[in-house]
């Protein structure tokens, strides 16, 4: 059995999640080497339309995008939270290449390893950008970057990943984002928008199964990181939608009573029949939601740049 210091934050978040009243895991934790790779799957899947649709607003507008960006003069900073493969962003960032202006490039991800990646291929496609990467977890991030440096900024958070957070988290975000920007200061952040229940059900319970397998994989994590005995096969995936609150939740449930052991740290978990664990939330917004978001941590919505299907938008704001 491990110590207590030497319980890694994964242990202490996983242990803490499965022995609350309403058991729950943690979204941050899906994306190991094989989560990652159920992600891409579920990216590609028809069903999954956030991606398609915010690639269509960057190949669409970018553009339009890049020019509402930028500040009228000097020189600015783009810190861009979770750039992920920068898909996105190259597009961006080839637009206002094209405006031959003096700016940084700031990506901050959990990851060293994505952000290496990401700057190596940025460095071949836009030699000409200066490129400081900041690895760590973005709540850390932010406290640091402070209002003061002189430099205006634009933060992108693109891809929806506002919806993965809980309202306490949601609060804290924006309040962080608030503290790190100036006046006229300028956010880029997606936001998947409300529409048909059963669009939002189908990507997010897809007939091939790519999400159950993303969801079961989180607990196929815990059995090799943590020495646990999870079978996978006696819990069942299951979503559920509130169209009035934009609620998209995912859950496992417990197919029978069982118990499971964890053996690093050392731990029993039990389960009772049709007991759920809360895997994550993916949070739908309409404008009006946004409209208030911004408002209340003293931003204004400048601009939404939606897709063809009026699916999904990146909504611009300026801090006032
Ligand atoms: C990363 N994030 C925006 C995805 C979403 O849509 O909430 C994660 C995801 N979970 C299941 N499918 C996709």
């Amino acid at each position: 059995m491990l110590t207590n210091e030497k319980i890694s934050l994964f242990a202490r978040d996983t242990l803490k999640g499965l022995t609350a009243k309403n058991k729950y895991l943690l979204p941050k934790y899906f994306y190991d080497q094989n989560g990652s790779k159920i992600f891409q799957d579920i990216m590609r899947m028809p069903q999954y339309y956030l991606t398609k649709c915010e690639f269509n607003i960057f190949s669409e507008q970018a553009p339009s995008i890049a020019k509402a960006l930028v500040p009228a003069h000097g020189p600015f900073e783009i810190i861009e939270l979770g750039p992920g493969d920068g898909m996105k962003s190259k597009i961006l960032l080839q637009a206002i290449t094209d405006m031959q202006l003096d700016f940084t490039y700031a990506p901050v991800d959990i990851s060293y390893h994505a952000l290496d990646e990401l700057s190596v291929d940025l460095k071949r496609q836009f030699p000409e950008i200066r490129i400081t990467k900041k690895a760590g977890d973005f709540f850390r991030i932010m406290k640091d970057l402070s209002e003061q440096n002189g430099v205006k900024k634009i933060v992108l958070f693109l891809g929806s990943n506002i919806g993965n957070f809980l309202p306490d988290e949601q609060a804290e975000f924006f309040q962080l984002l608030s503290r790190m920007t100036a006046k006229g200061d300028k956010v880029l952040i997606g936001f998947d928008l409300k529409k048909s229940p059963d669009i939002i059900i189908d990507a997010y319970d897809d007939p091939a199964g790519h999400t159950r397998d993303f969801n079961l994989n989180h607990l196929l994590r815990i059995n090799h990181e943590l020495d646990a005995d999870f079978d996978i096969s006696q819990f069942y995936h299951h979503t559920s939608y509130n169209p009035i609150t934009g609620a998209m939740k995912s859950y496992l449930v417990s197919k029978k009573e069982q118990t499971v052991t964890l053996n690093e740290p050392d731990k029993k978990i039990h389960f009772g029949k049709w007991e759920p664990i809360f895997m994550e939330l993916s949070q739908k917004f309409n404008h009006e939601d946004i409209h208030h978001l911004a408002k209340d941590y003293g931003f204004e919505v400048s601009q939404n740049f939606t897709d063809d299907k009026n699916y999904f938008t990146d909504s611009l704001w300026i801090k006032t």
